[in-house]
Formats: C-alpha cells, sequence, structure tokens
C-alpha cells in the first residue's frame, strides 16, 4: 500500500503518493500538482524539492553520511584506497571495474591525454591573466569541436570513449592552462605515470630536469579527487543534469556544470577560504577577531556551513587528517594553517556556529593541502572540477538513460505588473 500526503487547498483536497527511497528518504510526488489544483509549490534554492530519484550518491547531512553507490567514502581513506579512477568507474558504471576493465580504461586515459595541436593556439588566445574557470569551461566545449563522433554518446562504447576523452584531456587543459598563464613551455603527458602523477608532472616539470612526484602528494591528490567526485545534487551537478535534460551533448553539459562550479558559494569556496585566510593574516587580524566578525555577519567564515550537512562534512573530516599527515611530511610551516586551526577550534566550540550547525566543509581543508602542495590558489576549483567530473558525467549518463526524463522546466509565481499596454514613443 503506497502512502500518500493529502492536501487541502481551496475546495480541493489532492492526494500524493509518496516515494520512498533505498534509505528510507520520503519524497511527495507532485507531479500531478497544478494540473489538479493550478497551483504550484515555492522552493527558492530547491531547499525542500527532489529534481529526480539516483542510484548514484546518498547523503544524510544530520549525520554526516557520504556514500557513493552504497561504499561510505571513509572507506577509501586507507593506504591501500583505490584510485581515482577505479572510483571514477563506479560512479559512472555503479560498481567496481573489474581488473580488465580498468585496465581498459586506464589505456584508454593514456591515450587520450593529447589534445590537438590546434587546441594548443586557443590558450594563446586568451590575456595572461584570464580566469582558468573561464578557460576549462570553453575548453571543454571546444574538445567536442575536435570529437564530434563521441560528443553525444549513444552508446556505451562512444561512452567509454567519452568519458576517456573528457577525463584525460581535463587534466592537460589544467595543466596548459596554468604554463600558459606563467609563460611556461607545454608538457605532455608520460604515459608511464598514474592519473595524479601525470597531471602534476605536465603542471610542474621542467624540459631540463627529472620531475619526482612524491608518493604522499600524488595520494593526497588523489584523494583530493575521490572525495570531490560526487555529491549528489549539488549545484553544478544539477546544473549538468538541466542543461543535459534539454538533450544538450556531454560535453556542452560538463562545460556549463564548470560555469556553476565557479560560484565563491559552491566550488569556488576552496579559494575564498585561502583568501579569507590571507585576509586574517594581513589584516593582523586574530581567529578569535575574525570569528566574531562572522557572528555580527561582518564576514562570512568561508568553508563553514553547508546546505546540506548539518554536522561534520565526512570529506572535511578526511581531509582533515589528509592535513595531519601530509604537511608534517611536506615539512610545510604556513601561518595561514595555524590561523585555519585556530578558526575551526573557536567556531566548533562557539554557540553562533553550533546553533546554525555550522561545521568545516570540504572546502576548509582541501584548500590548504592544494597550496601545500604548491598548487596555486587560483586553480584550487579547476582541481575541484577535474575531480567532480566522473559525477557529472555519472548523473549525465543517468539521465540519459532514464526514458522517463523530460526537459526541466521549472514554473514560477509572476509577481509584475498587471494589465499595462503600449505607450508610442510620442506619448511617453
Ligand atoms: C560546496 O551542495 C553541495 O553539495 C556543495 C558541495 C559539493 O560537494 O558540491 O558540498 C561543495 O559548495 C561546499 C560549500 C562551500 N561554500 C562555502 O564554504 C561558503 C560559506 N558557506 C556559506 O555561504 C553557506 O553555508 C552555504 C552557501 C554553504 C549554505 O548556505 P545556506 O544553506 O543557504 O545557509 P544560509 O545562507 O541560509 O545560512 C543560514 C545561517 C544564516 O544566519 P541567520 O540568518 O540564520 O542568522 O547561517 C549563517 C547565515 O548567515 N551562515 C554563516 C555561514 N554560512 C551560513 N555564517 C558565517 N559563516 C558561514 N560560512
Amino acid at each position: 500500500m503506497t502512502e500518500t500526503a493529502k492536501l487541502i487547498i481551496g475546495e480541493k483536497t489532492l492526494e500524493m503518493p509518496i516515494v520512498v527511497g533505498s534509505e528510507g528518504e520520503r519524497g511527495i510526488d507532485i507531479s500531478k500538482l497544478r494540473q489538479e489544483t493550478g497551483a504550484i509549490t515555492l522552493d527558492p534554492g530547491y531547499g525542500n524539492t527532489g529534481s529526480c530519484q539516483s542510484a548514484i550518491t546518498y547523503i544524510d547531512g544530520d549525520k554526516g553520511i557520504l556514500r557513493y553507490r552504497g561504499i561510505p567514502i571513509e572507506e577509501f581513506d586507507h593506504r591501500k584506497h583505490p584510485n581515482f579512477i577505479e572510483v571514477m568507474w563506479l560512479l559512472i558504471f555503479g560498481r567496481l571495474p573489474s581488473e580488465q576493465e580498468l585496465a581498459e580504461m586506464r589505456d584508454a586515459l593514456t591515450g587520450q591525454a593529447h589534445l590537438h595541436e590546434a587546441m594548443k593556439h586557443h590558450f594563446e588566445g586568451y590575456p595572461v591573466n584570464a580566469p582558468p574557470m573561464a578557460i576549462m569551461s570553453a575548453m571543454l566545449n571546444t574538445l567536442g569541436c575536435f570529437h564530434p563522433e563521441i560528443i553525444d554518446p549513444k552508446d556505451e562504447v562512444q561512452f567509454k570513449a567519452a568519458i576517456a576523452n573528457l577525463v584525460s584531456k581535463i587534466r592537460t587543459i589544467a595543466a596548459f592552462t596554468y604554463r600558459r598563464v606563467r609563460g611556461l613551455p607545454y608538457i605532455y603527458a608520460d604515459p608511464k605515470r598514474r592519473y595524479c602523477a601525470n597531471l602534476l608532472h605536465m603542471m610542474f616539470s621542467m624540459p631540463h630536469e627529472e620531475y619526482h612526484v612524491d608518493d604522499e602528494i600524488e595520494d593526497a591528490l588523489n584523494l583530493i579527487f575521490i572525495l570531490h567526485a560526487d555529491h549528489e545534487q549539488n549545484c553544478s551537478t544539477s546544473t549538468v543534469r538541466m542543461v543535459g535534460s534539454s538533450q544538450a551533448n556531454l560535453f556542452a553539459s560538463c562545460a556549463a556544470g564548470v560555469c556553476a562550479l565557479w560560484g565563491p558559494l559552491h566550488g569556488g569556496a576552496n579559494v575564498e577560504v585561502l583568501e579569507m585566510l590571507e585576509r586574517i593574516k594581513a589584516g593582523g587580524l586574530s581567529a578569535e577577531q575574525y570569528v566574531e566578525m562572522a557572528k555580527q555577519k561582518d564576514a562570512r567564515l568561508m568553508g563553514f556551513g553547508h546546505r546540506v550537512y548539518k554536522n561534520y562534512d565526512p570529506r572535511a573530516k578526511v581531509l582533515k587528517g589528509v592535513c595531519d599527515r601530509v604537511l608534517p611530511k611536506l615539512n610545510v610551516k604556513d601561518p595561514l594553517i595555524d590561523i585555519a586551526r585556530r578558526l575551526e577550534e573557536l567556531a566548533l566550540k562557539d554557540s553562533y556556529f553550533i546553533d546554525r550547525k555550522l561545521y568545516p566543509n570540504v572546502d576548509f581543508y582541501s584548500g590548504i593541502i592544494l597550496r601545500a602542495m604548491g598548487i596555486p590558489t587560483d586553480m584550487f576549483t579547476v582541481m575541484f572540477a577535474i575531480g567532480r567530473l566522473p559525477g557529472w558525467i555519472a548523473h549525465w549518463w543517468e539521465q540519459r538513460q532514464d526514458k522517463s526524463s523530460r526537459i526541466a522546466r521549472p514554473r514560477q509565481i509572476y509577481t509584475g505588473p498587471v494589465g499595462k499596454h503600449y505607450v508610442p514613443m510620442s506619448k511617453r
């Protein structure tokens, strides 16, 4: 017997079925609401509105739970944890890959690491101080122009080719962006290096010397990408689904996801965290003073708070462990890290934050670790995009495979003028 919800509006009573998810979440199916009552719901920011049913990621914000295809993310944080490509496969195909499938995907990624040589000239067209996320979104769309045969994958063979193309080349685009801005020669991928090590190689190595990637750094970057890989219907993933719902191709949908992620309240927050720490240091402020400013709403404690997590973001917990493990090994002495730790210590015991359930989120620590790795602040959100790409692809494909999915077209409540008429210029 399906549980229902009753809505009484005017003379009408509408009974609506309740959809129950595999973790017991309940959603009131309002798909008949407007047709039956003429009314719509109103939910700015969609905090109470489900856009779809999905089997990819589960979050329990109250309990601080995050699971990829049912696997808790904490299980990815151990010395023999899987690599980012395994987790990418899990998110996209719904299961862990066999050894052969992983080897085939790795070979495909290696074979797809280069860009069409004509694309190199695109980088030269940007101003040297162009924001890397602007270049990234444009270049993902441009990739589609060079690969028309897989831009809109129709079957699994084309889809796997598109995955390899996007997931491999996003690194090259990121690295070439970093090199171009600094006037450095482009470094091509090294087929002997793994996914994360190759990104660091393309970003930081120089033609005249050997480049060694520290295992700790490679491991930390691999874990950062895993932790960023998906987060159900966050702003950028919802954007990818929205764009994909019009049957826009995979490359254009992911390019739109980059634009949404760029926002300082979303993926841009890790940049905002570092800029906040810089401001505190440069202004000679104490952590105590800044926390007071945040409480007076004269500032925001960037990296704190989350629309869904009203508990510690489980990713922040894992990243805090990476900080504790990696920074001492890198012998990093960074006053910004000390400020961050003091801010966290103060906020976690302050009623302003406790009452509002504001805890550190993924961005609070990711920026600190990326900085310790020598990755410049303007590349932080690009790193987030590299990590989140598998989640975008997984959701685009899940929606594309769902034959019942329709073009996303929310309604509105009009509050503008009524009964107006056109006034010819002579009478204005
Ligand atoms: C990501 O959605 C996802 O899943 C995103 C993400 C992902 O993986 O895709 O997890 C990645 O985007 C993480 C969030 C990164 N953003 C930040 O760290 C920016 C700082 N945080 C906030 O701006 C804020 O917490 C949001 C945007 C994250 C959430 O905003 P909400 O849910 O709309 O909360 P709100 O703005 O309504 O705030 C509720 C109260 C307000 O105070 P009151 O009006 O009740 O007195 O909390 C206060 C806010 O002023 N508040 C903060 C605060 N965040 C909220 N006060 C100080 N510092 C903060 N960071």
